[in-house]
Order: C-alpha cells, then structure tokens, then sequence
C-alpha cells in the first residue's frame, strides 16, 4: 500500500451512506463556520478529497458562489454517483464530483484550497497525504481539514449506558486501527507535513431527549462498529438490538435530564 491509499474500514453499504448523510446535517453548520474562518471566498476553485456523498463540497460550493468551483474526489464510484446525483438535485452546476483515488488523481492547474472532512484519519500516513495535496495549493491557498475526537463524546451529566457505549465506540475504532482521536493530532499532522501550525476551531452537535438526529447519530455509529466490538469480546447487551437504542437512550437521557455531545469535529487550517 502507498501513502495515500486508504482500504476505507467503515465500508459503502447502505447504512454507512445513511450515517454519513445524518453526519452531514449535524455537522454541515459547523463545517460552513470552520471553512468561512478559513478563509473561503467567492470565486475560489477548491479540492474536496474524500468528498463520500457531497456535504463538505456543497457547503463549500455555496461558500465560493457561481464563481467559484468545486471538485470532490472519492476512490468509490457509489459515493460519486450519489454526490453527483444530489449536487443536479440542489442545482449546484460549478461542482463536480470524480471518481479517484488521492494516488491517481492529475490536477491540470493548482486550486485555492484543498480541503476534507474524516478522510485524513483513513490513510496510513496523513502526514505524507498532506505535503502531496498541499503541492496542489497555489501559494497564498487555503489547506483546511477536518477530523474529529470520538472519545470526548459524552452526555452531562453522565448517564452510564450512554458512557459505557461511548467507550465502546471508541475501542472498536482503535480496534479496526483508526485512531478515534485523530482530531486532536491535526496541529502535530500540519506540522509532519511541513506546514508550520495550524489554526485551529471545534464545532460540536449537542442535544437533548428531544433531540433525534443527536440520538440517531449514537445509535448509527453504534450499528456501525458493535460487530467489532462483539468480535472483540465487548459488546453491550442492553443495546444488542440497536432498533431498541434510541428509545432506551431517549428515556434514560429525559429522566436525566441530560445534555448529549457528539463528537467536536476540530478544523485545522494553514494559509500556503
Ligand atoms: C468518512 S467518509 C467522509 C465523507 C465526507 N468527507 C463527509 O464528511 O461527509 C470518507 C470518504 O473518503 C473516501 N476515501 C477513503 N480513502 C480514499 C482515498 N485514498 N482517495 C479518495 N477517497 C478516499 C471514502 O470512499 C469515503 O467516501
């Protein structure tokens, strides 16, 4: 395997496209605010690598205005086909989505900004990844990416199902090898790749019992890794039928009366 390939563990079935278009809506907002503070302006060409359904690109889209362009990248064809079909569904004409990988992708010209959401914490050597998409950057470009912490996930005050899923979660993704802190290494991984330090911002989706995509979105990343974590000998029976986990959640979280975060998505960004 290169650098920059990436065997993407978490898989293109239906229910990951699901997740990851329930992670747009939660997150999209707090994206739009990191690449706004990045710098992000009408008229820039911009590189989304990883662009999977399309959110980062549409959001950036609708930063760079009729003016600008977007390209996203994804290594696979069903995440091109659904962001393709989603940006003529939106009307977004000057985005366009092809299907690469980082390792085989040509750029004629160089781009204002390359930026990515959750694709840095997939490949075996960010660092390396990074310092080739940065070549990419005119200079005075943008570099802008995006990765989260799992591990800080948390409801307040702590409610112990919704702890010990959490930790869960975040075991089985070393488990598969991903670091689920990755996004608090982003400032060293800028720094690996020659660029100095970063700026760097947090967004974080929180809610309450009435809350369903926050509840959803547990429930979804927990669909996502407990085979791994039955694998593994750490599976949590009271939510082994994870059709049971949002209305076991909902209930402990209302007579709680609790706050639920999700993981802070953390942007790390550079001026070329
Ligand atoms: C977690 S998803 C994130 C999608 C999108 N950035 C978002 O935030 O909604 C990661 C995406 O990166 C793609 N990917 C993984 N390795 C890649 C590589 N080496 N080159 C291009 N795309 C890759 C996967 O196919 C997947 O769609």
């Amino acid at each position: 395997m290169t650098a920059t390939e990436s065997t993407y563990l978490l898989g293109h079935e239906d229910a990951e496209v699901q997740r990851l278009l329930l992670q747009g809506r939660l997150y999209d907002d707090y994206t739009e605010h990191a690449l706004r503070l990045a710098g992000l302006r009408p008229g820039m060409r911009v590189l989304d690598i990883g662009s999977g359904p399309g959110d980062v690109s549409f959001v950036a889209a609708r930063l760079v205005g009729p003016t600008g362009t977007v390209l996203g990248v994804d290594a696979a064809p069903e995440m091109v086909g659904l962001a393709r079909a989603r940006a003529s569904e939106k009307g977004f004409t000057t985005t366009h989505f092809v299907n690469a990988t980082i390792d085989s992708l040509a750029l004629d010209e160089p781009v204002d900004a390359v930026i990515g959401r959750l694709i840095l914490m997939h490949l075996p050597d960010p660092a390396a990844t990074l310092r080739q998409l940065s070549s990419w950057v005119r200079p005075g470009g943008l570099i802008v990416f995006s990765e989260n912490d799992i591990a800080a996930t948390q409801s307040i005050p702590e409610i112990p199902l919704f702890a010990r899923t959490a930790a869960a979660i975040t075991r089985a993704f070393e488990a598969l090898g991903l670091s689920a802190r990755f996004g608090t290494t982003l400032h060293s991984v800028f720094a690996d790749a020659g660029l100095g330090t970063p700026r760097l911002t947090v967004g974080t989706p929180m809610g309450t019992a009435a809350d369903t995509d926050v509840l959803a979105y547990a429930a979804e990343v927990w669909r996502l890794v407990s085979p791994v974590a039955q694998q593994h000998g750490f599976a949590i029976d009271e939510v082994a039928d994870i059709d049971n986990f949002v209305p076991l959640l909902r209930n402990q979280v209302r007579a709680a009366d609790a706050v639920v975060m999700m993981p802070p998505m953390i942007t790390a960004w550079v001026q070329k």
